[in-house]
């Protein structure tokens, strides 16, 4: 069990006047400032994890980097502290691309994911020269071998394996099954007739190879074993990797019925794994390259909402609405995520309910966090949502037309806007009106 404060950002306080401070700053004070719901990012907190993430591989003996998963959540200003920090940069679309681009990132620190790449993406990729492309299949192989033919320097690959691992997480977040949409199939033989036609492709240099086997992994060994069988599917095609790697997707709490682990029992599963099947291999130690992003941004971020309507139902339940919900944050409703709160300005009160929060979008499945104890809250005031750092932003709708958050970086009791509330306008700016003559 995590308990609540545990799942806030480090530098989260309760005053004695039980209200919550986040980097210094009281949540109160943010709410009233930016308006709510409100998504706060402790920057304390996001270097802190960054730092644990980079030293996760240090028991591995050879090279390693780092790479931040941008689909966990990606704007600007977050794209250039991660830049600042040295981090590799994993995207999935010319949209994550351009923010990576107008961050500074250098492109050789890029990674291009998608299992749906286009024609489009791939060229404004090649064009930038984006240090990896990640081969999904091999219709994508195939337009690369097109797209690169003719080329002075060849373009970096990584081939995309899924290796038929099975993991405890939802269905939905699993991705390295042999029924899955992801990658290049290891069982049917799919990843190593690839392997071999990319070698052969002038346009291409295969560096490595990549596995992303699922997503809210609370335990290291599947990653461990994905090493292995990468590693196993590179000497059984007579291929020397100078890269290799086992995806992100580590588990990271939002809730206190789940456990963090240290992320370097992950970093040890797999370092050690690397290492013995080198070994085995007779293979030079290749960099490897983890993708983290739930593990870097989910804890730094907080949700703040405020409080709407009561509805009792006795004997059944008691739901609080709140101003937010599937908007900003659809994982309860996608993977049954679970989520807890505080009231972030009776933090130290005893709790006197167990309520359910619900979002206000006109969808029964709208949940925030259910049985969570609180005190007896009012409308308006104030609800702090922690762990909603990844995910919960980057999946994010206009639905019922509701403008998404505004979001902001604390630190040392100083706050900077990343990104604005959207506004009605922000709202009707892609719509054109019926011409006049429409109905004559
Ligand atoms: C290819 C790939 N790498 C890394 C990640 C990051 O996963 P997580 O945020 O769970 O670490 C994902 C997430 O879906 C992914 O698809």
């Amino acid at each position: 069990m995590t308990a609540p404060l545990d799942l806030f950002p480090i530098t989260a306080r309760i005053d004695r006047g039980g209200r919550l401070w986040l980097g210094g700053c009281l949540a109160r004070d943010l709410a009233r400032e930016f308006g709510t719901p409100l998504y706060v990012y402790d920057a304390e907190t996001l270097l802190a994890r960054a730092r644990e993430a980079r030293s996760a591989l240090d028991a591995y003996p050879g090279p390693h980097r780092l790479a931040y998963a941008g689909k966990a959540f990606l704007c600007l200003g977050l794209a250039q502290i991660l830049q600042r920090e040295g981090l590799d940069l994993d995207v999935t679309s010319a949209g994550e691309m351009a923010v990576a681009r107008a961050a500074g990132f250098p492109p050789e620190r890029v990674h291009l994911h998608g299992n749906s790449k286009n024609v489009a993406e791939l060229t404004a990729a090649l064009e930038w020269g984006i240090g990896t492309i990640v081969v999904d299949n091999l219709h994508e192989l195939r337009l690369l071998g097109q797209l690169t033919a003719g080329r002075q320097a060849p373009q970096r690959v990584w081939l995309r394996v899924a290796p038929g691992i099975d993991v405890h997480t939802h269905p939905h977040r699993k991705t390295g099954l042999l029924d899955s949409k992801f990658g290049l199939t290891l069982e049917t033989g799919e990843a190593a007739a690839a392997l071999e036609q990319a070698q052969r492709m002038a346009g291409l240099q295969v560096t490595g190879l990549h596995a992303h086997i699922g997503s809210q992994v609370f335990e290291p060994e599947p990653f461990a074993r994905a090493t292995g069988l990468l590693l196993d599917l590179a000497a059984s095609v007579g291929f020397t990797p100078q890269e290799l790697s086992p995806g992100g997707g580590w588990g990271t709490a939002t809730g206190p019925a789940e456990l963090d682990l240290p992320l370097a029992a992950y970093g040890e599963a797999i370092a050690r794994t690397a290492v013995e099947r080198c070994t085995r291999h007779g293979f030079p130690l290749p960099t490897l390259v983890i993708e983290l992003g739930r593990a870097i941004v989910g804890p730094a971020g907080v949700a703040l909402y405020r409080v709407g309507s009561r509805k009792e139902i006795p004997g059944v339940r008691t739901y609080l609405a709140l101003d937010g919900g599937m908007g900003d944050n659809i994982r309860p409703a996608l993977y049954g995520a679970r989520y807890t709160a505080l009231a972030a300005d009776r933090a130290s009160a005893p709790p006197e309910e167990i309520v359910t929060l619900a979002g206000r979008y006109c969808e029964s499945g709208d949940i925030i966090a259910r049985d969570v104890p609180l005190p007896r809250l009012q409308p308006e005031d104030l609800i702090a949502v922690p762990r909603a750092g990844a995910y919960c932003l980057a999946m994010s709708s206009n639905y019922n037309l509701v403008p998404r958050p505004a979001v902001v970086i604390v630190r040392d009791g100083k706050v900077l806007s990343l990104q604005r509330r959207e506004t009605a306008p922000d709202l009707l700016a892609r719509d054109l009106p019926l011409p006049p003559d429409w109905d004559q």
